[in-house]
């Protein structure tokens, strides 16, 4: 089944992440404006490749509980411009954490509530969540104003904010 990806918005192509994905993928980690909201731990697995291996792995799932995605724009679809994605495992049925990551020359211009108007909808009919969960650093405020976009609404704090919402 090819789950309807990939996924069309008016700037962007959401399509299945490749190998050929990875250099971009891990110069983009390496940034640290990228990674200020990133903990140690989390900054150490997506630097030496594991988030990345975790990512492709998650292509052959059938069904898929788990999808991130790659984003590029409509006229270079190989190009790579941050992930998107929806983690079912680990959550209870229907709920799905949702986590969206651009490179840093794309932010402010309107991309992620683009990528997530486009993500939400496609998720709730192809991989049947219909709660979102979502976490934020403190201090994430873009991150922040995408989940209340989202429709999502703080639930608990404990180091990170914890976010849920209907999808
Ligand atoms: C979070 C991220 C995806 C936002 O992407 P973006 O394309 O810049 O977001 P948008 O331009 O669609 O803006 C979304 C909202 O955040 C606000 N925003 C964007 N950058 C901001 C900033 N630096 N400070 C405060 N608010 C900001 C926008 O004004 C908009 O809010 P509004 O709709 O109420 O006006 C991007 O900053 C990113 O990739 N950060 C690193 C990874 C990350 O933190 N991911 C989130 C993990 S939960």
């Amino acid at each position: 089944m090819a789950y309807g990806i990939p996924i069309k918005t008016g700037r962007f192509l959401l399509r299945e992440i490749c190998e050929a994905d990875r250099t971009a993928f891990l110069a983009c980690q390496a940034d640290a404006s990228f990674s200020r909201f990133h903990s140690a731990a989390e900054h150490a697995a997506s630097l030496d490749g594991r988030v990345f291996d975790l990512f492709l792995r998650w292509r052959a799932e059938r069904p898929r509980r788990n999808v991130q995605l790659a984003v590029a724009t409509r006229s270079t679809p190989s190009g790579y411009l941050g992930t998107v994605g929806l983690r079912t495992e680990g959550h209870g049925p229907a709920d799905g954490e949702i986590g969206i990551e651009l490179v840093p020359r794309l932010w402010g211009q309107g991309a992620a509530t683009e990528i997530l108007r486009a993500f939400i909808p496609w998720a709730r009919v192809e991989l049947g969540v219909s709660r979102l969960v979502a976490e934020t650093a403190p201090g994430n405020l873009a991150a922040e104003r995408l989940a209340a976009a989202a429709g999502l609404r703080i639930v608990g704090e404990d180091g990170k904010r914890h976010w849920r919402g209907l999808a």
